[in-house]
């Protein structure tokens, strides 16, 4: 079992990769760096290690985990992918891209790990510690967002340890993550109609240059969610979240976008000064853990629905769901 205080070492440390590596190959799970947001990453094709992130995170069995993989080539082991998949993975991996195809048979991958559907979510990171670790397991990677189920996604290794101290073996820090959303997940299970599934750190305009004109994300179902990562109260802070607001109002505390409120006497976060939505994307969840500590009451300024602000303003109507 994890040890009490779960250790944060060095991601480009050598024998923090070694100990990485120990521990993936003995079932444990270990947090690690990736461009979007760090993820808890155990050995796909061992089910007691899925088994033991589900449970670290406190996820409903239903929600099934990404693989990640070092290569196109291992991820076609794992998927069937036809000539729109194979044109998205060139262009886009490695990448903030997640890939939904028909799943191989016999699939190494734990039926636990793909919950049991015949589709299997594939991606290749940009991150250099998660495809290395891949590469010397010599197997796929599951890895959900290292938080507890249903909290806010990690950007920070000190976020991880906020969340799941004590509940997993070790933290790699590899610094803030550079996109600081998810990825965005591409259904290619029908290959002539690809479906953007969650909205996430590729935006829809460079997809569709690639694809042409893609499905918008299915309405949240609460009964049934087909894509997961539709819970709607997902990514929720214990504030409320008012979205859309042009002013904070008495005793709110605002996460702003571009211009500046001229008030000294609010609690404010800047997503980006100069209303840069890349920039927005990599501060958000920083933004909302850090004003969710210090107030009860978060109103946020209108963000565009251009770019990364699709993948923004998911997260942000997920936040202030009612839960
Ligand atoms: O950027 C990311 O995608 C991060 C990093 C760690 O790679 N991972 C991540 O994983 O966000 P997670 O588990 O928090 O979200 C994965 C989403 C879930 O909403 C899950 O339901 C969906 O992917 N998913 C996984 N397999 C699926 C499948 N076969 N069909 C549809 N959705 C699937
Ligand atoms: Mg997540």
């Amino acid at each position: 079992s994890p040890p009490p205080e779960t250790p944060i070492l060095p991601a480009d440390d050598p024998d923090a990769l070694d100990q990485a590596v120990g521990i993936l190959k003995a079932g444990g799970c270990v947090a690690v760096p990736t461009e979007t947001v760090y993820g808890l990453a155990c050995d796909a094709t061992n089910p007691q290690a899925v088994a033991g992130v589900y449970e670290a995170k406190g996820r409903p069995s239903f929600n099934p985990l990404i693989c990640h993989v070092d290569t196109l080539e291992r991820a076609g082991s794992l998927i069937q992918l036809e000539d729109l998949g194979l044109a998205l993975a060139a262009r886009f991996w490695p990448g903030p891209l997640t890939l939904v195809g028909p799943k191989r048979t016999p699939s190494p991958v734990s039926d636990l790990a793909a919950a049991g559907l015949d589709s299997l979510a594939v991606r290749v990171p940009r991150s250099d510690t998660l495809r290395t670790l891949v590469q010397r397991l010599d197997a796929p990677l599951a890895a959900p967002s290292a938080n507890a189920s249903g909290a806010i996604s990690p950007t920070k290794a000190e976020h991880v340890k906020d969340s799941l101290n004590g509940r997993i073996h070790l933290i790699l820090d590899g610094g803030p993550c550079p996109v600081g959303v998810e990825s965005t997940i591409v259904s290619v299970l029908d290959p002539t109609h690809p479906e953007i599934l969650r909205p996430g750190g590729v935006a829809r305009d460079a997809l569709e240059a690639v694809s042409g004109v893609m499905r918008r994300p299915a309405q949240t179902n609460h009964s049934a969610p087909t894509a997961p990562g539709q819970l709607t109260s997902h990514y929720a802070p214990s504030a409320s979240v008012r979205l859309n607001a042009t002013q904070p109002e008495a005793g709110e505390a605002y996460l702003g976008f571009g211009a500046q409120p001229k008030r000294e006497d609010i609690v404010f976060f800047d997503l980006s000064p100069s209303g840069d939505l890349v920039e927005a994307a990599a501060n958000l969840f920083t933004g909302l853990r850090w004003l969710d500590r210090v107030s009860d009451r978060i109103a946020v300024a209108p963000i565009p629905e251009t770019g990364l602000g699709e993948a923004i303003n998911d997260r942000l109507r997920r936040a202030a769901a009612e839960r």
